[in-house]
């Protein structure tokens, strides 16, 4: 195809087909998925159950108006409020890309208090490490720097507040020092100006696998009651089971107002993000004349809501969630294993089947390479010419991340091969940089 992708100064890389853990090349070379395609594929691929769905659904009704009722679509409502969603979760509001949702839950939390009468409250804080998408307000709150090149001069101003990044944190107290700055951060824009923050649990594509220290997701809640600031949750990458938790949030006994989710609730299938929300957040728009949560024309299209409940079906059939758990465990030592000494490794991180390393110059000073040593790409080419996809991540503050998330489904000996894999490129790759 020589007229796509739109930008041409690439060689893309061509899939014929995929099964289980792996997908294939044109060339017919086999590849481990260590990153589930982008954290997305946690049921493996090429499940027949999940394309007989989608195609019933397809030829039952294929096109159903987003806002109308059809069996797909109560279906899924129904299997996430008894079995996915905690008690308050009771609204939900479905789109197809995960952009769509955030900006959903931006738009829908500053309703919310225009809805009564405080249009004022109108600012989202972001926070400096994170990603929440691609669409104008979605890359303006975001913090990654290098998805915001040639527009970052038109981007809109959000308040932002640091991600928690312990590993440079210079404070002996970091969850005080972030919890802090979060404070500063809305008492120098003005609490009566103050919507929402907005944050991942666990940093994804832009953090790499980034877990905040204990005690700060509790402190953060308290700060948005205290100055009435509702807490918005992006779990588009952690949520359904991804952490070996339901969601990423439950790793910390705290609750959002708001959360997001998508990627592992189609599982790669279907297009389909979620957005779920607390009575208290939805009633004074309901209550408000002419307020409204527009659709998109492909939000919560059938067929995705039938694969979204297949997918989940078999998440609960096969205990994938405890699974993520247990081998999210055997991946973390094994990395440990691997890189607890390497000199040119400074961390590993995260929680269940999403892990992270990050690779710098100097363990004991934490040197970045510099930019344009693009050390994250060089690893993950090396990897996957031997034959393990790994997704990179890291972007400005955070620089050199190589990011893990295989399909829920992978084995011991899978985990085996993606650090082996791991361990050689970073070898390869920071013998060859200076
Ligand atoms: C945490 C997070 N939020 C939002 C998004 C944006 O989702 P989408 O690419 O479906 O628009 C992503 C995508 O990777 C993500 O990881």
């Amino acid at each position: 195809m020589s007229n796509w992708p739109f930008l041409q100064n690439g060689k893309p890389t061509h899939i014929s087909r995929a099964e289980g853990v792996y997908i294939y090349t044109k060339e017919g070379r086999q590849i481990l998925d260590g990153a589930a395609g982008a954290i997305v594929c946690n049921i493996g691929h090429g499940r027949t159950e999940v394309a007989d769905v989608v195609r019933n659904a397809t030829l039952k009704t294929d096109y159903v108006l987003p806002p109308w009722h059809c069996d797909e679509r109560e279906d899924l409502v129904d299997l996430l409020t008894t079995k996915w969603l905690r008690p308050e979760f009771t609204r939900v509001h479905l789109t197809c890309g995960g952009s769509e949702a955030i900006e959903a839950a931006m738009r829908i939390a500053v309703m919310h208090y225009s809805a009564q009468g405080k249009p004022e409250k109108a600012k989202i804080i972001g926070r400096d490490i994170s990603y929440h998408g691609t669409t104008f307000a979605t890359i303006s709150i975001g913090g990654h720097e290098s998805r915001k090149v040639g527009v970052k001069h038109t981007l809109q101003r959000f308040p932002i507040a640091p991600t928690p990044y312990t590993l440079r944190c210079e404070s002996n107290d970091p969850t005080q020092f972030y919890l802090d700055e979060l404070e500063s951060t809305i008492l120098e824009e003005g609490p009566d100006t103050i919507a929402a923050f907005l944050a991942e649990p666990i940093a994804g594509a832009s953090g790499g696998a980034m877990v905040p220290p204990d005690g700060y997701w509790e402190g953060a809640r308290a700060l948005c009651d205290k100055y009435d600031v509702l807490l918005i949750i992006d779990e588009i990458m952690t949520g359904f089971g991804r952490t070996g938790l339901l969601f990423g949030y439950q790793h910390w006994p705290f609750e959002p107002d708001i959360f997001v989710s998508g990627k592992g609730l189609t599982a790669g299938y279907s297009p389909l993000n979620a957005l779920f929300s607390t009575d208290k957040v939805a009633e004074p728009i309901e209550q408000a004349p002419g307020f409204s949560v527009m659709f998109h024309t492909y939000g919560s299209f059938a067929p995705a809501c039938a694969a979204a409940c297949k997918v989940l079906e078999i998440m609960d059939e096969e205990r994938l969630v405890e699974r993520t758990k247990e081998m999210g465990v055997v991946l973390e030592s094994k990395l440990q294993a691997a890189f607890s000494n390497h000199p040119h490794v400074a961390e590993c991180r995260g929680k269940g089947l999403l892990q992270a390393i990050e690779i710098v110059r100097n363990r004991s000073t934490l040197e970045r390479y510099p930019i344009e040593e693009n050390v994250t790409a060089k690893v993950i080419k090396t990897a996957f010419d031997n034959g393990v996809h790994f997704y990179g991540a890291g972007t400005s503050i955070v620089r050199d991340v190589v990011l893990m998330g295989p399909p829920m489904t992978v084995d011991e000996s899978h985990l085996d091969t993606m650090v082996e894999a791991l361990s050689a490129a970073v070898d390869t790759v920071t013998q060859g940089v200076s």
